[in-house]
């Protein structure tokens, strides 16, 4: 029994000295004891891997090990040629601060740190200076602050995983990469970044960039990226597991999707459809106004602006995916195209205040009028606002109609009808107080019933009167002719006047 426990102790023994021998040089713990501030200005010496470094080069730059090669907590590991390379694991900030300028002051080019939960990470600070690789994964940090040095070596970025956003990463004051004329490779996936790094990408180099799960990225970032930089200038990572925000707009109220940036398409027609808008040579504007998906394709929507262009007419053939025009300021008389041009058939915003439309009967049963989410139709010269033509526009609140600065003709009719439905959709006709009535008689909301509608209650009096009169006229006519005949009939003599009335052709034919 004895033998067997000293057989036991001897080998526990052997197998220690043999895990030191085997792990001690690899691992040289930090001092991590508050209590002994001596040791803590001595860097931690870093173990050393002599493996070559390529295979830890993502895309031929980028150094990065997994999880499973990290050195213990508070130490970092140097490998390839020159110990250039330096891995480190589970940082704080305190390590950052104290530990990790001394580790990169010997020549290193490439950093990784997986899971550093930081506070901040100046990315001015010198020790960085050097760096042509580096990685901050998987961790948290709060804010990226300051900028990279002018002419600095990097080549690739990965803030990979660190559950970034926007505002934590690029202050408007500080631009992080404004300098970065070599790099070539940014990752910023799985963060939560809400704006594309424009910065990065205006210089006229070739950047590889991973924004794969940070699904709240404006599309039109995107858009914009593809469509001003020569598109092939801009590589995505992950392109297929990269999606966008589209901001959807139904009419009035907003949603958010969340689609691939594959169904981005460029839409560089634009401008040349611009100018295909009849009147030619009127030189209308057209900008993009949001992004919609239309038929499984992020497609642009077009603004166009034809104001004070001396139009009397409307314009017609208006780009493809117009939803917005404006027309003010022209002398246009008609609202007819708006039905009977189909590049309209998209329109949701309709302006043509300053012109000299009399009414808006030519938009009955238009696709415009049934869907509209912005009317304004002020200082023209409409006489009625013929309200059925509106009738179920206004069914959900949203869309708004602008009718200020016209002078319309007022009766009682305008009091019993216009005026209620005013005072009903006020909330879609936010300026219903500023539509007049024409000869001075004020607002169309501030109508008087006994003013407007007078006269017409005195008329129809009148009309009973004249009626009343008639029927008794009748009932007379009646009994005289009837007494007449009856008279006739039994005394054989016509009374007084009949018998004084002169014979007519027909009288010859009744006898
Ligand atoms: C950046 O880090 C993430 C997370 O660790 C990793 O998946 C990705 O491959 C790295 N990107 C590059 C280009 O090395
Ligand atoms: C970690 O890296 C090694 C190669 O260095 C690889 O074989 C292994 O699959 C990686 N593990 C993970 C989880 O990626
Ligand atoms: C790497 O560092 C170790 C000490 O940590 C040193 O012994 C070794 O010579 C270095 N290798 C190179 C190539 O510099
Ligand atoms: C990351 O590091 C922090 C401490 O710095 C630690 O608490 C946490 O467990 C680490 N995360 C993982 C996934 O290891
Ligand atoms: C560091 O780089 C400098 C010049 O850049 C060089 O003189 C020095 O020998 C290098 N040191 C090491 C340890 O490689
Ligand atoms: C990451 O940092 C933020 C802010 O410092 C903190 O609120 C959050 O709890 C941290 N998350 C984790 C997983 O440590
Ligand atoms: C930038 O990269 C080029 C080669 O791609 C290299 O010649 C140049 O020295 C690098 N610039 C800096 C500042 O490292
Ligand atoms: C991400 O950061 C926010 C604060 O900015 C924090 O509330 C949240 O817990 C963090 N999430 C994770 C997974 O760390
Ligand atoms: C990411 O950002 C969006 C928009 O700012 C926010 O609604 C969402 O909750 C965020 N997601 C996470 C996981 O923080
Ligand atoms: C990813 O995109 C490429 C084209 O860039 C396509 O050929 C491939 O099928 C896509 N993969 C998936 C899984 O969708
Ligand atoms: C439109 O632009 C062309 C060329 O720029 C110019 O000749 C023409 O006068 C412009 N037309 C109007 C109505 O401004
Ligand atoms: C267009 O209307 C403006 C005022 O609205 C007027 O001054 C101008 O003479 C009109 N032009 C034509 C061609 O009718």
């Amino acid at each position: 029994m004895r033998r067997i426990y000293r057989a036991l102790i001897d080998l526990s023994l052997w197998c220690f000295v043999m895990y030191l021998a085997t792990f001690l040089p690899c691992i040289e713990m930090r001092v991590d004891d508050f209590d002994q501030p001596a040791p803590r200005e001595q860097p931690p010496p870093p173990t050393v891997l002599p493996e070559p470094i390529e295979q830890y080069l993502n895309l031929g730059i980028c150094f990065h090990m997994n999880r499973s090669s990290c050195p213990p907590k508070g130490v970092c590991t140097t490998l390839g040629p020159g110990n250039m390379s330096v891995f480190c694991c589970d940082m704080d900030t305190n390590f950052l601060k104290e530990f990790l300028p001394g580790i990169l002051k010997q020549n290193k080019t490439h950093l990784h740190v997986l899971n550093a939960t930081i506070d901040e990470l100046d990315v001015s600070h010198s020790m960085f200076r050097r760096l042509t690789s580096m990685a901050f994964t998987d961790g948290n940090i709060s804010k990226i602050i300051g900028q990279f040095p002018k002419h600095s070596a990097l080549a690739c970025f990965n803030i990979s995983n660190n559950n970034l956003t926007s505002d934590k990463l690029q202050s408007s004051i500080q631009r992080p990469f404004a300098y970065l004329f070599n790099l070539t490779v940014l990752d910023a996936s799985a963060n939560n970044l809400t704006k594309f790094p424009l910065s990065l990408v205006h210089s006229n180099r070739n950047i590889s960039v991973d924004l794969a799960g940070n699904n709240y990225l404006p599309c039109k970032h995107f858009q914009k990226v593809m469509e001003t930089t020569n598109s092939s200038l801009v590589h995505f990572l992950q392109y297929n597991k990269t999606f966008c925000a589209l901001d959807l707009s139904f009419n009035w109220f907003k949603d958010v999707s969340f689609v691939n940036i594959d169904l981005i398409k460029i839409q560089k027609m634009m401008n040349e459809r611009c100018r295909e808008i009849i009147p030619a040579d009127i030189n209308c504007t057209c900008a993009p106004e949001r992004l919609e998906i239309i038929e499984n394709e992020v497609t642009n929507l077009v603004s166009v602006d034809c104001a004070e262009r001396q139009l009397k007419e409307m314009p017609t053939n208006l780009p493809p995916n117009t939803v917005k025009l404006n027309v003010s300021f022209n002398n246009i008389t008609s609202l007819e195209a708006v039905g009977a041009d189909e590049s309209y058939g998209h329109l949701r915003q309709l302006i043509v205040d300053y012109n000299d439309i009399p009414n808006i009967l030519e938009l009955e049963g238009t696709k415009f009028i049934g869907n509209f989410m912005l009317f304004s139709i002020a200082h023209n010269k409409l006489k009625t606002i013929h309200t059925y033509v509106l009738s179920n526009s206004f069914e959900t609140t949203g869309p708004a109609l602008s009718i200020a600065g016209n002078f319309i003709h007022c009766d009682c009719n305008t009091e019993k009808t216009l005026k209620p439905w005013l005072l009903e959709n006020f909330k879609s006709v936010p300026d219903y107080k500023s539509l007049e009535c024409q000869d001075g008689l004020g607002p169309v909301v501030d109508l008087v019933e006994s003013r407007v509608c007078h006269t017409p209650r005195d008329w129809t009096d009148y009309i009973y009167y004249i009626i009343g009169l008639e029927v008794l006229v009748l009932v007379l006519l009646i009994s005289k002719v009837s007494y007449d005949y009856w008279v006739f009939k039994t005394a054989g003599y016509l009374p007084w006047p009949a018998n004084k009335m002169p014979r007519l052709p027909c009288d010859w034919l009744c006898e």
